[in-house]
């Protein structure tokens, strides 16, 4: 039930402070120690390559996903579209893991992969939202989101939830290498968490970001490079899918390649700042569009704030920085659909979950 909220969207964006702490509660032992199942554990060591497969807003959490297990397990990661992976199929290495990523764990795409890998005799795992779903049910293995019901269409705690989850399995297989880490993962989740509060809590603000920039607009961009390109590319899908603004989310070092001849007067284009060695570039490049008449709004991290920033977040962990950086993009384009008249939880031609290929 949605309560007092408007929408369903609303409120899931809202729970995501608590859907950090129970994942914190649900992935950690007596001890206070970070868990994940045994079987789980012993499949992401025996493999030589994971091979992430989702669609969507999961597989740009897979994306992020990629970079966890890669910088802090060291474990070689791939991430597929599912509805392409089986006619682009890449060389496998000799012993792969197959992860699928599915909020909904029905997802047709993904099961149409899930059959062939399995007819292969690879070993699979999935993570879900949905205990006893298909993929859940068909795989070796599944880490469970505990994200509790998501009703809008649009995806917002799952997605967050599949990001803290994949950094709880990357921090995992990290310590089973004996991997020293210079930070303590149920630690950083929680101050993410008060992170996420305080942002849920800055609505208005990102109100007025919808209105100035986004009330009138045909088109969209949103700009970031390593990490926060990934959350742009969110944050261009949850924009369009609910407000049906055409908008796109690419990498910063691209629009010299193309993307700038679209820009006009009065373009809205988000940039987002999280990361030290791409910080200045984004800069440069938000002021390259400006310089031609883009209607720029820069979101950054607390560390790489700058006088006269204006939309600075509450300060967390950079390998986490996903989790607090994509909020606001999910309250702007919450807010622009509203603002706009659109059917929020319920948007144009699309399923919550697709079945069909
Ligand atoms: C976007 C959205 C979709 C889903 C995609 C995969 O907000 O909800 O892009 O992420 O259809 O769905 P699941 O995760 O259920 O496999």
């Amino acid at each position: 039930e949605k309560g007092t909220y408007p929408h369903f969207m609303l409120k899931e964006i809202d729970e995501q402070p608590l859907v950090m702490r129970r994942i914190i509660q649900q992935y950690k032992d007596e001890s206070g120690k970070l868990k994940v199942d045994e079987g789980v554990r012993q499949a992401v060591k025996a493999a030589d390559r994971l091979y992430i497969i989702a669609c969507g807003t999961s597989w740009h959490a897979g994306l992020v996903g990629k970079q966890f297990l890669e910088t802090i397990a060291g474990v070689p990661t791939e991430v597929h579209i599912a509805s392409e992976f089986s006619y682009n199929m890449p060389l496998l290495s000799e012993r792969p893991l197959f992860v699928f990523i599915s909020q909904s764990g029905e997802t047709a795409d993904c099961r149409s992969v899930l059959v062939d890998v399995k007819q292969l005799g690879h070993p699979t795992l999935t993570i879900t939202n949905s205990p006893g779903s298909t993929l859940s049910r068909e795989a070796d293995h599944t880490l469970l989101l505990h994200a509790g019901p998501e009703i809008a269409v649009a995806s917002t705690k799952a997605y967050t939830a599949q990001i803290a989850v994949l950094s709880i399995l990357s921090v995992d297989v990290a310590n089973g290498k004996g991997r020293t880490l210079t930070f303590d993962p149920l630690q950083e989740l929680a101050i993410v968490a008060n992170a996420m509060e305080v942002l849920c809590a800055q609505k208005d603000d990102y109100e007025q970001i919808a209105r100035d920039y986004l009330s009138e607009t045909r088109n969209a961009f949103f700009i970031g490079r390593a990490v926060d390109y990934y959350v742009v590319m969110e944050a261009a899908l949850k924009l369009k899918e609910i407000s049906y603004i055409q908008a796109e989310g690419f990498a910063g070092g691209e629009l010299k390649h193309g993307t700038i001849a679209l820009i006009e007067d009065g373009t809205p284009v988000f940039g987002l700042i999280t990361q030290e060695h791409v910080a200045g570039h984004l800069r440069g490049n938000l002021q390259e569009v400006a310089a031609r008449g883009a209607n720029t709004c820069a979101i950054v991290s607390h560390d790489q704030a700058r006088p006269g920033d204006q939309h600075v977040l509450p300060e967390v962990h950079p390998h986490f920085s996903p989790l607090a950086s994509v909020i606001p993009f999910q309250l702007i384009a919450y807010y622009a659909a509203l603002h706009r008249g659109c059917d929020v939880d319920k948007p144009r031609n699309l399923a919550k979950s697709v079945t069909v290929e």
